[in-house]
């Protein structure tokens, strides 16, 4: 036998810049973010998602008037390629040979750059239809909604649903660079801009209990989106995110843990059974309910801590019910969570406020109480 012990490792490094007016051309962080990559002109493939451009219609002179007065960094920007909005971009990949189209028509190698600008939903599709043309194009990300300032566009992964599995399909790629704008967050409707404060309060009932207190202090202001306890809020719950990633000691989730899914077996099946009714955060809130719940009828967590919970979420105007409750089959949902996982079944629940802790067993008899609960609430 021979045998050669393959071993190496790649570090990562990438900016993610808080700001508003990110395309007025006196803005330098797009800029500057672009300068690490040497200076230019760079080329560049942009895909926006159809609801943020509906909101700004003006968002593809904006990025052509920025390009045109930073000529030393990028080349003129075409026409940006236009995603479906919301699940359904994920759903049905229709547009994903146009995309791979676009790149080998337009000249875009892998040191050019395809901005992603939109929600979760559609910086998940774009950032998978980079990493797959060329093995990975370098990828700028705008998230445009709460959700994806505070949690999805800031992260390593990306996906798309297969066969109505939620995220079956995609890769971990960090991306070049995060530019949040909060000024893409005016024209959100109340869902998306509430639906994103659930991964605030996941993150913070895991990890870090004086952002739990802020978060339940400001809850009647974040019910009413006040811009400033938002963007206090976003960034707290990115930074989280980032740091859980940057010092996990598995940000590529080869590991069975997984910390930041708290709430998220329930919530991703509710997604499914709704038919993508139910938004992601407004799904995580109520998996956040029924695993708090079942933490404090199992003795893990006080029923204090529970009511504390419930009370932040509903003030922050979350309705922790819905018709696809009746629809959850347990015991599948658990097991679809650990195969996507991979491994055992590993799943986060609460020691109290700011205590996550991993356990490899649910009951499911207690867990279809708390279902049962839930569903009482309607
Ligand atoms: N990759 C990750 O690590 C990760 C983490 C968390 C969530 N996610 C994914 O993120 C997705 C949810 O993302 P989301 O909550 O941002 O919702 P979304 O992307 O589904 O967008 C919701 C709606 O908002 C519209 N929209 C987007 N920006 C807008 C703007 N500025 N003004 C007006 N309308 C706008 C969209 O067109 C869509 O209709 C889910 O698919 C979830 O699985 C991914
Ligand atoms: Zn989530």
């Amino acid at each position: 036998m021979r045998e050669i012990d393959q071993s190496f490792s790649v570090s990562f490094r990438y900016p993610v810049v808080f700001t508003r007016g990110s395309l007025d051309p006196t803005n330098l962080v797009l800029r500057d973010a672009l300068l690490r990559a040497g200076t230019g002109p760079h080329r560049v493939l942009a895909i926006v998602d159809a609801g943020a451009l509906a909101a700004t219609p003006d968002l593809p002179d904006r990025l052509s008037a920025y390009a045109a007065a930073h000529p030393d960094v990028l080349e003129p920007i075409p026409a940006p390629h236009v995603l479906p909005g919301g699940e359904t971009c994920k759903e049905d990949l229709s547009w994903l040979p146009e995309i791979h189209e676009q790149i080998a028509a337009r000249g875009i190698c892998r040191h050019s750059f395809v901005f992603a600008i939109g929600g979760g939903s559609v910086v998940d599709a774009a950032g998978y239809a980079a990493a797959l043309a060329h093995r990975g194009v370098r990828l700028v990300r705008f998230p445009t909604t709460v959700l994806a300032q505070n949690d999805a566009g800031i992260g390593v992964k990306n996906a798309v649903n297969f066969q109505n599995r939620k995220n079956f399909v995609g890769t971990f790629v960090p991306p070049f660079a995060v530019v949040n704008d909060f000024d893409f967050l005016e024209t959100l409707d109340p869902r998306d801009l509430r639906s994103g404060i659930a991964e605030a309060v996941k993150v913070a009932l895991i990890k870090d209990e004086a952002f739990f207190d802020q978060l339940h202090t400001s809850r009647e202001a974040l019910g009413r989106f006040d811009p400033g306890p938002m963007e206090d809020m976003i960034v707290r719950c990115a930074e989280l995110h980032l740091e859980h990633i940057r010092t996990s000691g598995d940000p590529f989730e080869l590991g069975s843990a997984r910390p930041l899914d708290f709430g998220h077996w329930a919530g991703h099946k509710l997604e499914e059974l709704s038919g993508y009714d139910l938004r992601h955060g407004e799904a995580v809130a109520i998996g956040i309910a029924l695993d708090s719940l079942y933490c404090a009828q199992t003795g893990l967590m006080s029923d204090v801590a529970r009511e504390r919970i419930f009370e932040t979420l509903e003030s922050i105007g979350f309705v922790l019910t819905h018709a696809a409750l009746a629809a959850l089959d347990i015991e599948a949902a658990l097991d679809d969570f650990r195969v996507h996982l991979g491994g055992d079944l590993c799943i986060c629940l609460l020691e109290g406020i700011g205590r996550g802790v991993d356990v490899g067993s649910i009951d499911l008899a207690e867990m279809q109480r708390c279902v049962d609960l839930l569903r009482s609430r309607g």
